[in-house]
């Protein structure tokens, strides 16, 4: 359970108080003025924030997939990625004839929420789900967040450096992003779609569990159904410095290391040899060293089979991040939209830039094969 009586709130604190930690808080100041001003959570920790199951009095819905980050990312344990369907989100969106994509934000998207705060007895006529209106779905499911704080320190021009020629027909491209600071490689998000841990936070807090933030000060819908809803409100429902101790916290997880009594040395050789890491480069440099990612971060068109329809910037309809592999050995459910339990079955599912490569896959030797799977539930 969170600690959550270490939480207080703004609006349970005499004004004094009040006013005190809007001193501390930079976000108290650009606030709407509205007498049903929602709680601000402070005095809790990066861990507690992130465990909090939050309700409508926090600002939480009114449309919410989860009323905590750890109701998702907790498997092995808090932190770690989804366990379940009840951990997948659907974005959605109406794409015409034309190919004309409208990612219905205001109107039930960009992501589907399949709870409302009726289910927890607050009046709300909304209905959650996949909107009425979408026709394509993209089902994302839940990754792990350990040793992301290490990710995001690798340089761009590290990133960048992983585009060329690698043969086989390898090539990726970044996700070009700006979220304020100026363009800059996209590593988060199954299409690389964000920059920062921050930013990433501050989305999910909006978009998983309602709860706006300075930067995406107002829930995802319009319309007067919405505004006679509990956690309807214009403006932040949390202040900047609890997302950034929320961010702090993920870039505090350490990374999985790989399982030391295993011997891998064989599978390792496979990985090499059939050229899984033309994509799964075992490291990538950062400030502090080598990371073991398993990852170029770089987007590659990965065939009509994990094909999903969906463009983010520069990520199109059949490219995805090149997952990172360590910590495998924990998850439970493999490729962006949880397809499958069995590592093998995901393997066979890469096309496109991997097809050279999966040729050789399919022609290994069955104990070369079978070294190969030990070394990937070995990571
Ligand atoms: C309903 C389930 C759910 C909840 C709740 C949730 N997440 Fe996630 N999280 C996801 C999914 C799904 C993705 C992948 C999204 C994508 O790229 O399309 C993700 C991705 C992330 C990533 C990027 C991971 C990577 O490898 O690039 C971060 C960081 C993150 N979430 C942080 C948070 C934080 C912080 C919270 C709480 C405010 C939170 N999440 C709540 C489902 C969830
Ligand atoms: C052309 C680049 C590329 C090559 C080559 C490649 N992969 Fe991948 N791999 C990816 C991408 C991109 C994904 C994410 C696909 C998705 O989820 O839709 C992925 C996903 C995976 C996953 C699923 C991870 C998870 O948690 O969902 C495994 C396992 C994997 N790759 C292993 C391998 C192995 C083993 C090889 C060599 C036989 C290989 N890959 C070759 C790019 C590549």
């Amino acid at each position: 359970m969170p600690r959550g009586s270490e939480l207080r709130t703004l609006g349970a604190v005499g004004s004094g108080l009040a006013a005190v930690a809007c001193a501390l808080l930079p976000s108290c100041g650009t606030r709407s003025s509205s007498p049903d001003l929602p709680a601000v959570v402070i005095g809790a920790s990066g861990a507690d924030l992130f465990a909090h199951e939050f309700t409508p009095d926090h600002g939480l819905g009114p449309l919410y997939n989860a009323t905590s980050c750890g109701g998702c990312h907790r498997n092995p344990t808090v932190g770690g990625s989804g366990v379940d369907e009840k951990q997948v989100v659907f974005r959605v969106a109406t794409i015409d004839s034309h190919g004309n994509f409208d990612d219905l934000t205001g109107r039930g998207g960009p992501i589907a929420r399949n709870h409302t705060v009726a289910e927890l007895g607050y009046g709300c006529a909304l209905r959650p789900g996949v909107p009425a209106l979408a026709n394509a779905v993209s089902t994302r499911d839940t990754p792990p967040l350990f040793g992301l704080g290490l990710v995001e320190t690798i340089a761009d021009d590290v990133i960048l450096a992983g585009i060329a020629d690698r043969g086989d027909g390898i090539a990726g491209h970044v996700n070009w992003v700006d979220e304020g600071a100026g363009r800059r490689v996209g590593r988060f998000g199954w299409k690389a779609q964000t920059v920062t841990l921050l930013a990433f936070a501050s989305n999910a807090l909006r978009n998983e569990l309602g709860i706006n933030t300075p930067d995406f000060p107002n829930d995802l819908l319009s319309g007067a159904g919405a505004e006679a809803c509990a956690g309807f409100h214009r403006g932040p429902e949390i202040d900047g410095r609890s997302v950034a101790l929320i961010r702090d916290y993920i870039a505090s997880l350490p990374p999985v290391a790989p399982d030391a009594t295993a011997d891998f040395k064989q599978g390792r050789d496979v990985f090499e040899r059939v050229g899984c890491t033309g994509c799964h480069s075992p490291t990538l440099a950062a400030p502090s060293g080598p990371v073991p990612l398993y990852s170029d971060l770089l987007l590659h068109d990965m065939g009509p089979s994990l094909r999903d329809g969906f463009v983010a910037g520069d990520a199109k309809e059949r490219d995805w991040r090149t997952t990172p592999l360590w910590g495998l050995r924990y998850r439970k459910r493999y490729t962006h939209d949880a397809r499958t339990t069995d590592i093998g079955e995901a393997i066979l599912a890469h096309a496109g830039e991997a097809e050279a490569v999966l040729k050789r896959y399919s022609a290994l030797a069955p104990d070369d094969g079978a070294a190969l799977l030990a070394f990937l539930r070995a990571l």
